[in-house]
């Protein structure tokens, strides 16, 4: 049985390769048209030392020289010894391009296009190839605006299931996607995506996990979210979803059948206009809890537009809350 790869490259580009346990990771990516750095191809030079974000594997020989215990000891490996035991997640030190690959693209058509609420627009596409769209839950890809040569990034909103997919869009007056997807879309009108990428997604879950969505910034948690409830947790999960009026808050459903679904999972959502007459009001760091931070035994993951993911920022330095491992993302609108 192979294990599936994904070799994520300095420039944000993730490629997906399938690794047989008989074979190195290095052999792997060749086999896959993925030239990632190699030399000795025997454990003595480095010039193959990646780090293992996640996943099981070992190791053949190798000399000191090449990998250090402290640096094996912090999960870097050398891929022409690395043979993977399970699917693992590898950051590669080089651009795709110089590892003479590239992102892939894929066609797809629209089968619906649903607005959730003034701000926000659900986009769900769907094809056969999407099947094949591989992705790490909380990353993104690269839309092109139909009838036009842009692109906008938009991170999933959910696992592909038969060959379907969605986004969660933020409806920007003006906005070339949004003034497509609000005047123009129909069912069954082509749209291109290349992708998949970025660096803010679902890591093992060693520890309690804090989740701080704003707004759109939402979509690469109910991805996340997904994933979770088809692999279980051992550990707290909590979400706080900000947005800014209470037209906003859109997929409290799909939260509370996540709550369901997942037994150490709860959320709350918050609104920061001064009109909302939502119960929880202010800012999503408002509603941090001490228990939400177990001590600084928690992996954050942040989500939203910049001056929230400055504001949290903020916040943490000036409480001085160190978590375990902090991982964010901060999405601008084009008009
Ligand atoms: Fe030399 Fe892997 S290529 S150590």
């Amino acid at each position: 049985m192979s294990h599936h790869i994904a070799l994520q490259f300095e420039d944000g580009v993730t490629r997906f390769i399938d690794a047989l346990p008989t074979e190195t990771v290095a052999d792997a990516a060749y086999r896959q048209g993925v030239n990632i750095p190699l030399d000795c191809r025997d454990g003595a030079c480095g010039t193959c030392k990646c780090f293992a974000e996640s996943g099981q594997f070992t190791m053949g020989d190798y000399i000191e020289d090449a990998l250090s215990e402290d640096e094996a000891a912090q999960g870097f490996v050398l891929t022409c010894q690395m043979r993977a035991t399970s699917n693992c997640v590898i950051q590669v030190p080089s651009s795709s391009s110089v590892c003479r690959t590239q992102q892939a693209s894929y066609e797809a058509k629209i089968r619906e296009v649903r607005q959730l609420s003034p701000s926000t627009i659900s986009l769900s596409i769907q094809s056969d190839t999407l099947n094949k769209l591989a992705f790490l839950p909380g990353q993104y890809v690269n839309l092109q605006v139909p009838g036009s040569t842009e692109t906008r990034a938009y991170s999933f909103s959910s696992l592909v299931h038969g060959g379907e997919v969605s986004f969660l869009i933020r409806n920007v007056p003006g906005g070339l996607m949004s003034s497509y997807l609000t005047g123009q879309a129909k069912p069954g009108e082509h749209i291109t995506l290349a992708g998949p990428l970025g660096s803010f997604y679902l890591r093992d879950i060693k520890r309690p996990l804090l989740m701080l969505a704003g707004g759109t910034g939402l979509a690469p948690f109910t991805t996340m979210l997904e994933k979770i409830a088809e692999l279980g947790s051992a550990h707290p999960l909590h979400l706080i979803y900000g947005v800014t009026n209470d037209a906003d808050l859109v997929e409290i459903d799909k939260l509370e059948a996540f709550a369901e679904r997942i037994p150490n999972f709860t959320f709350s959502a918050c609104v920061a206009g001064a009109e909302s007459s939502y119960p929880k009001k202010g800012y999503v760091t408002q509603h941090i809890e001490p228990a939400h931070l177990h001590e600084g035994n928690v992996d954050i993951y942040l989500c939203g537009p910049p001056p929230m993911v400055e504001a949290v920022n903020h916040f943490f330095r000036e409480k001085g809350i160190q978590p375990a491992s902090f991982h964010y993302e901060k999405f601008s609108a084009s008009a």
